[in-house]
């Protein structure tokens, strides 16, 4: 459904992303694994059109969306969770989702739902966004995203710096958002949580795809596609 096909992303002058072709259907969560640099969030910058391709291709739909800027796109139905969160720190949990919902599709997802799955939020609803830890930052964000009920949701390492509770909850929900219908890109730092929630992996390595298959030949192979992650593609061949 959303796919890049041999994308070439350049900051500047400097070559990030080269020849990397990912796709994922509707029914999927993909999971994109790379150390630091490796060319993640360039990754999904690019699949919603917040950077140009230099080169390749990008569809959503089996529309040729190489071309559309990111409001054309996220109208289509992507919506970005940026690892940065961008609360608005000085409007309360319920002004934040408001905003979140304001100018989207009608659909599934609507404020009384998503504080169904975050009751969290729902205790918070009065507080200021500053107010929030760092998990319920990222429950707002995620929530502010469904309110938009896209069809693909991309989420950048939203797990990072996480309570092992918060993560278990976080991956609960994100299967039931797959369950309702939508898709996920999820990126990460490690197989952990890929190998628990996504069907398909990608590790990119230097802004190419090094590795990628199902979670059952990832299972197979594992300790090879941890050495990529960790040393690098070259060093693990
Ligand atoms: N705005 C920018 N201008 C120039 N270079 C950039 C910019 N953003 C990222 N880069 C470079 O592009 C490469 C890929 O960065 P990217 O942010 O996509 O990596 P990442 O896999 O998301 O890493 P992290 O795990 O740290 O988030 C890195 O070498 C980075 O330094
Ligand atoms: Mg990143």
């Amino acid at each position: 459904m959303i796919a890049l096909e041999n994308a070439y992303v350049q900051y500047g002058q400097a070559n990030v992303l080269s020849a990397v072709s990912i796709q994922a259907a509707q029914d999927e969560i993909i999971a994109i694994i790379g150390r630091n640099g490796a060319g993640k969030s360039t990754t999904l910058k690019t699949m919603i059109g917040l950077l140009p391709l230099q080169q390749g291709r990008r569809h959503f739909l089996g529309q040729d969306i190489s071309r559309l800027p990111v409001e054309q796109i996220s109208r289509l139905g992507v919506a970005l969770v940026p690892d940065s969160r961008r609360i608005f720190p000085n409007l309360s949990v319920m002004e934040n989702l408001r905003i979140g919902g304001l100018g989207h599709k009608p659909g599934y997802w609507d404020i009384a739902r998503v504080l169904d799955i975050f009751p969290r939020l729902q205790e918070r609803i009065h507080f200021g966004g500053d107010q929030l830890s760092g998990g319920e930052q990222q429950m707002l964000s995620i929530a502010r995203a469904l309110l938009g009920n896209p069809k693909i949701l991309l989420l950048d390492e939203p797990t990072e710096g996480l309570a092992p509770l918060i993560v278990n909850n976080l991956i609960d929900i994100f299967t039931l958002v797959h369950q309702q219908g939508t898709g996920i890109v999820l990126v990460e730092q490690n197989l952990k949580v890929p190998m628990r929630l996504a069907h398909r992996q990608y590790v990119l390595d230097h802004g190419a795809v090094a590795w990628s298959g199902t979670s059952a030949e990832l299972e197979a192979q594992r300790e090879h596609v941890e050495a990529i992650i960790t040393t690098g593609a070259a060093h693990a061949a």
